[in-house]
């Protein structure tokens, strides 16, 4: 197959080389078009465009494959923990038993939150979405972290990253809290990484926490199955800002806003209300199903279809599993994971769904174990964004190690061409 594509326009002939990455994937290489055509190419969506190269995350959408610097999602879903898989993200390696140790207590340094931030949670109305409370106290860190901001050696960028995932899920913790009147502390540093979340979520200030395992353990599948996935809204939201090197934790901030879209992340907290309307509605799933197919109507069936995966999302096998597991040891009867069940055996028999290749995807389950380990689903983004927080962490890096431009997109312009300006007593 040649290494060059060839556009041919206006009587003129133009090449432009083709590379291909390590999975075979072909991209044309078009730095050089608006120097050498004059024209830019316009992708709505950048359904067909690539924003860079990555070695972190790798999808197929067509198979239903999703790895994490080489490793499966199942394997590392099966055999690793949370903090591990972070630092292979960060880091391309997974890391040895010193290393694992080290990055673990390079972070439990940093789990302080200054006080003075409690004095910014308490502004926000316990009505407020801890989508946005989140985004604003990840964006505040930035004040109490001023040496965080302009993070050009590795030494700077990593005490910028050990911070972020020391404070990150504190400030989760504090949201939560918040939203149910509790007092704001902290974990224990004794405790390992998604344990201490646990802790900190669920601690209650007049009784002893009592380990959970089974809450611990499927949180943790949950954290890694969410921890990256390529060049989605939200990861190319954190390239973006921080390719202006506004810093990282601005970067995040961005990301955080991104992901609270009910057609990104949000879409865990709109799959379990739209179960309980359906629950409500006596289980009617085929309602449902027909207003997800009438043009006419806004409504989608969430927790479906993915812009890269037609085929099963392998996250959502994966939780639809967990899902079964952990209700089973936790001895829970949730009539809802029975309705998704059932309008995914609907779904996947449809002929709208089908020719379409929507699947369920990563939101379509997972809010059903959030509800289990009993996180309010207005909660569930929140988690979503935990999970993705070393994702995004790893993508920003890779941006500003490979030092990419800045980014910023050309257009088409289609509105007035030059007019003379009217005096407004002439208009
Ligand atoms: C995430 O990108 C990532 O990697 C994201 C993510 C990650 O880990 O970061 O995987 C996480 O965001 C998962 C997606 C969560 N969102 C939802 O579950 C919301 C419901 N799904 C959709 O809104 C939609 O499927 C998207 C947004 C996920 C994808 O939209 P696309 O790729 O832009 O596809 P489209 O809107 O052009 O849809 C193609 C067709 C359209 O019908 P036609 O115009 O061809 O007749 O499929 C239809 C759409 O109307 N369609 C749906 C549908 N999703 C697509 N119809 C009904 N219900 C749906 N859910």
């Amino acid at each position: 197959m040649s290494d060059k594509a060839i556009l041919e326009y206006g009587g003129e002939r133009f090449e432009f080389p083709v590379i291909k990455g390590t999975e075979d994937e072909l991209a044309i290489d078009i730095k050089t078009l608006r120097a050498s055509t004059g024209m830019v190419t316009i992708d709505p969506g950048y359904k067909n465009t690539g924003s860079c190269e990555s070695a972190i995350t790798f999808l197929n959408g067509e198979q239903g494959i999703l790895r994490y610097r080489g490793y499966s999602i199942e394997d590392l879903a099966e055999k690793a923990d949370f903090l591990e898989v972070a630092y292979l993200l960060i880091f391309g390696e997974l890391p040895n038993k010193e290393q694992l140790e080290k990055f673990h207590s390079d972070i439990k340094e940093e789990s302080q939150v200054d006080e003075e931030m409690k004095k910014i949670l308490d502004a926000f109305p316990k009505s407020a979405h801890p989508m946005g409370v989140l985004s604003s106290m990840t964006s505040a860190l930035v004040a109490f972290n001023p040496s965080c901001v302009d993070v050009a050696s590795e030494s700077a960028m990593y005490n910028s990253i050990v911070r972020i995932l020391a404070k990150f899920p504190v400030l989760v913790a504090w949201t939560l809290r918040k939203k149910k009147g509790l007092p704001l502390d902290y974990g224990d540093d004794a405790l390992g990484y998604v344990e201490n979340v646990h802790k900190m979520m669920f601690k209650r200030p007049n009784k002893e926490y009592t380990k959970d395992q089974i809450a611990i353990n499927a949180l943790d599948k949950l954290l890694i199955l969410h921890a990256d996935h390529e060049q989605n809204c939200s990861t190319s939201t954190v390239r973006i800002v921080g390719s202006s090197h506004a810093g990282l934790f601005a970067s995040l901030s961005a990301g955080i806003s991104a992901l609270w879209g009910p057609l990104h992340g949000g879409a865990n907290q709109a799959v379990l209300e739209m179960l309980e309307a359906i629950e409500a509605d006596g289980g009617d799933t085929k309602k449902y199903m027909a207003k997800a197919k009438d043009k006419d109507d806004p409504f989608r069936l969430m927790g479906f279809g993915h812009r890269v995966y037609k085929n099963f999302d392998p996250r959502a096998k994966i939780i639809k599993k967990s899902a079964d597991e952990v209700l089973g040891n936790l001895g829970i009867e949730d009539p809802i994971l029975d309705i998704a069940k059932g309008l995914e055996k609907e779904a996947l028999e449809d002929k709208y769904f089908v020719d379409r290749k929507l699947y369920p995807n990563v939101d379509f389950y997972s809010g059903i174990i959030y509800r289990a380990l009993g996180i309010p689903t207005e909660m569930f983004t929140v988690m979503f964004a935990l999970g993705r927080l070393p994702g995004w962490i790893a993508q920003w890096r890779e941006m500003r190690l490979r030092k990419e431009p800045i980014g910023r997109p050309r257009q088409v312009y289609i509105g007035e061409k030059h007019r003379e300006f009217v005096p407004l007593e002439k208009r």
